[in-house]
């Protein structure tokens, strides 16, 4: 069985306790969305808050975490630790993330193992930038992401995967349909060559998601959600792109 689209929204380095009642206000609107699976990602300040206001209504998650469980490691958050303070998912591998704390997909991979030890969902970025589209070389860089990012073993309860095209992100442009239909279909079949057992895992689309252009981008091709930035500050807007998303058969 297919699973639901993932609505996950990524506030970045935004929100102060004052902006939880967003989350509050999400949680309140899931009950009429029940077609979506919705997912907010707070900074990890705000984690155990949110996921306390939202009491299970909607999932909560970190934004990054360390590969090790614990240790002498100023600064980091561990997967256990998310975990423990109510998150179920956690983004890793952002484009923020691989270019100003230059992560590599190998580290990537192990903060993806390091979700799945700690029992998180993990939303494993991938994703081009503006010059390697224009090189015409965006399908291997994505390819070579996924080879390297995604561990052995992944599967749809375990792993999400979301295609942000750097360019898009926070920019106001969206690839165009077909650009990210192309890509998605790449990803589904890279998954594969990987292992069967990422046959359902969703595939996210992530990169200027807003309420004018959910509907068309969430119907796509293998687009089994959306990463939302900007638009997911605000609980009209998100709440709108969740709407969006489709009842799958
Ligand atoms: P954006 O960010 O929706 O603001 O473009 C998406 C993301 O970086 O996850």
């Amino acid at each position: 069985m297919q699973m639901k689209p993932l609505i996950a929204g990524n506030w970045k380095m935004n929100g102060l306790s004052g902006n939880l009642r967003e989350v509050e206000l999400i949680a309140a609107a899931a009950g009429s969305i029940p077609h979506a699976d919705i997912l907010i990602c707070p900074p990890a300040t705000l984690v155990a808050r949110a996921a306390q206001v939202t009491g299970g209504r909607i999932a909560i998650g970190g934004q990054d975490c360390h590969p090790e469980a614990w240790g002498a490691f100023t600064g980091d958050i561990s997967a256990e630790m998310l975990r423990d303070s109510g998150a179920q998912a956690v983004i890793v591998g952002h484009s923020e993330r691989r270019q100003c704390h230059g992560e590599t997909s190998e580290l990537v991979a192990r903060k993806a193992q390091a979700a799945w030890r700690a029992g998180l969902l993990a939303i494993i970025c991938v994703g081009e930038s503006e010059s390697e589209r224009s090189a015409g070389h965006h399908l291997n860089v994505c390819e070579l992401q996924i080879a390297q990012s995604v561990p052995v073993g992944a599967r749809a309860g375990t792993t999400a995967v979301a295609y942000e095209p750097v360019w898009a992100i926070g920019t106001g442009r969206t690839a165009s349909r077909d650009d990210i239909a192309a890509m998605h279909v790449h990803i589904r079949k890279c998954l594969l060559n990987l292992s069967e057992s990422t046959k359902a895992v969703r595939i996210l689309y992530g990169g200027s998601v807003k309420p004018a252009n959910a509907a068309e981008i969430l119907r796509t091709d293998e687009v089994g959600g959306a990463l939302v930035g900007g638009a997911s500050l605000m609980a009209d807007e998100f709440c709108r792109i969740a709407e969006a998303a489709f009842e799958r058969p």
